[in-house]
């Protein structure tokens, strides 16, 4: 089959790889039919992890069920699913209890797996006209047959839960004030999920004008920090005031005004200070152990200085890591049938996986309007 295959850094190839079998009675082979390229990818593809070549990526799969395992008991050959990018097995002390971006056990030696992704275990990608699913009952969720809301649906294996998750570890309420950071796909899906919770002020801070346009229509207000410290231009807008709570969407690829040279905890340290005593900063934007592109010998070890005497004085709880898409996917899946949600505004362009290589190029650069590519593997 074909699969986007990662060459060297700032290179990927759409190749023939082994098609995927099944490996035990509880997989299944879906047929991809769309498959979305991440930010976490371009991690990946601009050579600033551990990822070898060869590695097939993508982890935000959806498609149709061609291949079931005989201990496969929920699902049947035809069936339209969307997975989550973690894989889960469901029973172990962290599935168990909702944390299946931590699962204990399909990733020996690390709380958590994922397909396509380095360290995250042995799971190849689904940016491929087929991929397996592991534990398949617990990780694919079922949608309704058909095509529609597919751009919708696609964006459940990952960004729309991962936005939602900012929020949701926000604790955003009804009438709350927010400052969500990075108004790409996530940041803006977050911006989404905190006014679907009932937000009533939710700025949204970025520096690419089409992104935060994009926050705009959604009726965030968008402040450009590039036009000013940002936590300045919000504290004015609100007499003075912080928000209640603060969102980081960006991660440890955050920039200073103004300067393309990476500041890693610019966002962290932004936040602290934005959110009023009390607050709660939810950080789905990622932080890792190492990072040997890093800007500096703190960076390249994942080491971050963080205003912790300010958060002490100021009582702020701060939440992070990675989603646990299965705690909000079936919810998230139904408000788009009630017709309650669209995330799928978010997404700028749906090409062939044959087109991957430019897509990827185009996305990194951030040109041509690249915010959101879905792939579509049965289109060539
Ligand atoms: N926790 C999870 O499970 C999870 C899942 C998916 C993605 N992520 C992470 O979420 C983050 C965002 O993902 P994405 O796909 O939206 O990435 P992205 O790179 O498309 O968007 C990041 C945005 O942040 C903006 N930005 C940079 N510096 C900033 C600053 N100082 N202040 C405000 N905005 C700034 C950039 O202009 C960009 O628009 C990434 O770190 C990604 O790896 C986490
Ligand atoms: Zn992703
Ligand atoms: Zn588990």
């Amino acid at each position: 089959m074909k699969a986007v295959v990662y060459k060297e850094p700032f290179k990927v190839v759409v190749e023939n790889v082994d098609d995927p079998t099944l490996l035990h009675p509880n997989d299944v082979i879906v047929q991809v039919t769309s498959t979305c390229i991440c930010g976490s990818d371009l991690h990946m593809y601009e050579g600033r992890t551990a990822a070898q070549p060869g590695i097939v990526f993508g982890h935000e799969n959806m498609g149709t069920v061609v291949e079931l395992g005989n201990a496969v008991t929920t699902l049947k050959q035809g069936d339209r699913v969307v997975m989550p990018f973690n894989v889960g097995c469901g029973f172990c002390k962290n599935c168990e209890r909702g944390f299946t971006g931590f699962c204990l056990t399909v990733n020996p030696g690390f709380a958590g797996g994922a397909y396509g992704y380095v360290a995250m275990g042995p799971y190849p990608g689904g940016q491929a006209e087929y991929v397996r699913v592991p534990y398949a009952d617990f990780n694919c969720l079922v949608l309704p047959a058909g095509t529609e809301h597919e751009a919708d649906f696609a964006l459940l294996a990952d960004i729309f839960p991962t936005g939602y998750h900012g929020a949701y570890l926000a604790e955003v309420q009804p009438g709350e004030s927010v400052a969500v950071f990075g108004a790409g796909p996530v940041g803006i899906m977050a911006a989404y999920s905190c006014i679907i919770r009932g937000a009533t002020e939710v700025y949204s801070v970025d520096r690419v004008p089409e992104r935060l346009e994009v926050a705009r229509k959604i009726g965030a207000i968008p402040i450009n920090f590039d036009q000013g410290d940002p936590v300045e231009q919000i504290i004015a807008m609100r007499d003075g005031e912080g928000v209640d709570k603060g969102i980081d969407a960006v991660g440890y690829q955050a920039c200073g005004a103004q300067a393309a040279r990476e500041i890693p905890n610019t966002v962290l340290s932004d936040l602290t200070r934005v959110v009023n005593a009390t607050g709660i900063l939810g950080i789905p934007g990622l932080y890792v152990p190492s990072d040997p592109g890093g800007v500096d010998e703190n960076a390249k070890q994942g080491l971050l200085l963080m205003p912790f005497g300010k958060m002490f004085e100021k009582g702020l709880v701060l939440k992070t890591g990675q989603c646990n898409v299965k705690r909000y996917n079936r919810y998230l899946r139904d408000l788009i049938i009630a017709g309650k949600a669209k995330p799928s505004f978010v997404v700028s362009h749906e090409v062939p996986l044959s087109e991957a290589p430019m897509a990827y190029e185009k996305f990194d650069k951030r040109i041509d309007g690249y915010t959101k590519v879905i792939l579509k593997p049965t289109q060539g």
